[in-house]
């Protein structure tokens, strides 16, 4: 397999309380994202889930091991150098963060107004030819509260892909859509990524829907991370933590299998 794009090394972090309190969250974390493919991070609530991204975009630091992107240790990155990696990620996380104030179209124009010098009949093609891609057309002035919640999402994965990332973060992207809202959202980003072949890692409590598009599964649990590279694999552990996992979702995996067929 080619060289990993992102590698946590035996990551550790904790958390002080308010009373002095020290929680630690992640003890020791390791595992490899292979470039161009699609990672999900599962795990219960308060696992650490949404940590491994933040400290992915160096939104928070370790306090030991590393994060390395493209070879490069994110710890160590002055901050004019983490914007340079940053540049490279798109990220699309639970809320969406749409402005409610700004049309369909304005959102998705945004990345590209303000990070590129295209002219604006370029950006207009571009912005439109996504929207028909996203299957928008003809919702373009339209604001993000005139839009079902599965359309919202759609205008944010627009957007986030406007400048071509190579690396994609989703925190839980499909919450308050019903399962078979986010079964086609998770299409979507299976088709694209196909299309743009950025690396795609997507946390969700949805393991079992996503099961059959992910290439590899990352489960956290209390503090610890266990990488699986297929459903058998994951079937046949003999670790407790994961069979009670398995014994939670299995039954919708096959379902999940069904519904692609
Ligand atoms: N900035 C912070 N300060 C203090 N504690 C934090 C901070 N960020 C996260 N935590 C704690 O770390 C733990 C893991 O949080 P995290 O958000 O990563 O969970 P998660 O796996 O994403 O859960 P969920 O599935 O509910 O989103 C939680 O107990 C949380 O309270
Ligand atoms: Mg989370």
């Amino acid at each position: 397999m080619n060289e990993p794009i992102i590698q946590f090394v035996d990551v550790h972090k904790s958390f002080t309380g308010a009373n002095g309190s020290v929680h630690e969250v992640l003890k020791g974390v390791s595992f490899n994202i292979p470039p161009g493919r699609t990672t999900v991070i599962g795990g219960g609530s308060g696992q650490g889930k949404s940590v491994a991204l933040k400290l992915i975009l160096g939104l928070l630091q370790p306090d030991s091991g590393s994060i390395i992107v493209d070879g490069r240790d994110i710890a160590a990155m002055k901050a004019r150098e983490l914007n340079e990696v940053r540049a490279d990620f798109g990220v699309l996380f639970q809320g969406v963060a749409l402005f409610d104030s700004m049309t369909v179209f304005e959102n998705v124009a945004l990345p590209l107004r303000e990070k590129t010098k295209l002219p604006a009949a370029e950006i207009r093609a571009r912005v439109m030819e996504s929207l028909a891609q996203f299957g928008l057309t003809g919702h373009e002035d339209k604001f993000p509260a005139q839009l079902s919640g599965g359309m919202q999402k759609r205008v944010g994965l627009a957007r986030a892909l406007q400048l071509q990332p190579r690396i994609m973060l989703f925190d839980e992207p499909t919450t308050g859509l019903d399962p078979a809202r986010s079964l086609e959202i998770y299409r979507l980003f299976h088709k694209m990524q196909r299309e743009m072949q950025y690396t795609s890692v997507i946390v969700s409590h949805d393991v079992p829907k996503i099961f059959n598009l992910a290439d590899q599964v990352v489960v956290m649990h209390e503090g610890k991370a266990k990488v699986f590279s297929s459903s058998e694999e994951i079937q046949w552990s003999t670790d407790p933590v994961i069979q009670d996992f398995v014994q939670m979702t299995m039954g919708h995996i096959y379902q999940s299998r069904l519904e692609r067929e």
